[in-house]
């Protein structure tokens, strides 16, 4: 099969090199891809949002299947558009997009199928808003309801906070906010769980703990990921049980009534205390860094699975995992999430030698004159298998200390619930 990936991070290197992997393939292209894709795979540079061009790409190349990776163009309907062209297309339609487009549909719909979730409010009133957070106590959630790059959530521990993060979301921060949602602060610890669903059948996709916090110990700034760990250690039967129950199957019954078309991942944020679940939110599509943690550990051929998903025959496939736990440590740009240097050499890079158990995902890269450059704030995503955890974070780390890049960041910490600091 001839396959297109769209996106550019460590999650579609990940995707990009399970594909490599498949013994299904014929021809692989990356859209726009990164410095590690351009090794296994043909970097083609369109934009993301030029749809036209992506599909006359797709046509001209006979691509047979659409891989979509990032939320943007699926909460702008890219599935819907490449569809109607007769292509085939893995991910939700722009409708089923919604659920991470929007927070507050997403919260109605936890309203009209009594799913577990924080408490909330939904303004469009801002002083009537600012009024609200005079009786609330802390600390409380702030959130801006459309697309903001993990940005738009504020964590308030006082009213001026508070006050200051409404006035930031209702003047335009994240673009027109016709709309605001004030949510009760839930406590517990989070999970990312996933799903892969063909608008009839869905299997669980495993689970994952990611660390969106700069440094160690969870603390600063709040960044797209610094590492991952698989499967989430509060993962048992009886939890997934009562996720799919109160929270997965309302949703795609939702999602059906609605006639949505829903292919692909789905990607559940979900806060567990005292062995309950509650839904944060929903992204349509693989977590990053997660997806660089969970992929290594599938046995089955991946574009067999994808295929299966997108004619509506997954449940023809039974996932088969591998029996070791996996870890995955970013390595960020140094200043990531604020100001950080582009366009650093990374020397070194194809020296590293790797066993079979690991795999370096590329994210900010890109290769030029033979030479690999630093081209964003997440660069590298060092993943390591093993059975024992903290072997695994430990093979990860020596990967990161042989490569010993002078502009990098990361946490040793990563899985520090289940194996402790380093
Ligand atoms: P989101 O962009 O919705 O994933 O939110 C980013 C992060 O904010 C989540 O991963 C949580 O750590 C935190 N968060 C969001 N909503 C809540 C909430 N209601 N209570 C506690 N933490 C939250
Ligand atoms: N790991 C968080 C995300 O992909 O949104």
């Amino acid at each position: 099969m001839r396959i297109a990936i769209i996106g550019s991070g460590g999650r579609e290197h990940s995707i990009c090199q399970k594909i490599y992997e498949s013994k299904n393939v014929e021809k692989i292209f990356c859209i726009p891809g990164n410095g590690g894709t351009y090794k296994i795979a043909n970097n083609i540079e369109i934009k993301l949002n030029d749809f036209d061009k992506i599909k006359s790409f797709l046509i001209t190349e006979k691509i047979d299947l659409t891989i979509v990776g990032p939320e943007e163009p699926l909460v702008n309907g890219i599935v819907d558009y490449l569809s109607q062209n007769d292509l085939k297309v893995f991910g939700p339609d722009k409708f089923c997009s919604r659920l991470e487009g929007s927070k507050i549909f997403t919260k109605k719909i936890c309203e009209i199928e009594n799913i577990p979730t924080a408490k909330f409010k939904i303004f469009s009133d801002q002083t009537k808003c600012l009024k609200y957070l005079e009786s609330c106590n802390f600390p409380i959630v702030v959130k801006a309801d459309g697309l903001a790059a993990g940005k738009g959530v504020y964590i308030c521990e006082n009213l001026s906070d508070s006050e200051n993060a409404v006035r930031e979301v209702f003047n335009g921060k994240f673009g027109k906010a016709r709309e605001i949602l004030i949510e009760e602060f839930l406590t517990g610890e989070e999970m990312s769980f996933f799903i892969l669903y063909d608008n009839e059948t869905f299997k669980v996709f495993n689970t994952a703990q990611d660390h969106k916090r700069v440094f160690e110990g969870d603390k600063g700034k709040n960044t797209g990921g610094m590492g991952a760990y698989c499967p989430s250690r509060l993962s048992t039967s009886k939890l997934e049980k009562k996720i799919i129950d109160k929270i997965i199957k309302p949703t795609l019954n939702f999602l059906k009534r609605k006639k949505g078309k829903y292919i692909g991942f789905l990607y559940a944020g979900l806060m567990i205390k005292n062995e309950e679940p509650f839904l944060i939110e929903y992204n349509v599509r693989m977590g990053d860094p997660e997806c660089q943690t969970i992929l290594p550990l599938l046995q089955n051929d991946f574009v067999d699975v994808v295929k299966n998903c997108v004619d509506g025959n997954l449940a023809n496939i039974e996932l088969s995992w591998k029996k070791g736990k996996s870890i995955c440590i970013v390595l960020t740009s140094k200043g990531y999430p604020e100001k950080f240097e582009k366009n650093v050499l990374i020397n070194n890079l194809e020296n590293l030698k790797i066993n079979n158990q690991q795999f370096i995902f590329h994210a900010g890269t890109k290769f030029n004159d033979n030479k690999f450059y630093s081209n964003g704030g997440r660069v590298l995503n060092f993943v390591s298998i093993d059975e024992n955890l903290e072997i695994a974070r430990d093979d990860s780390i020596n990967l990161i200390k042989k490569l010993n890049w002078k502009n990098g960041h990361h946490r040793n910490d990563i899985g520090y619930r289940v194996i402790g600091k380093k």
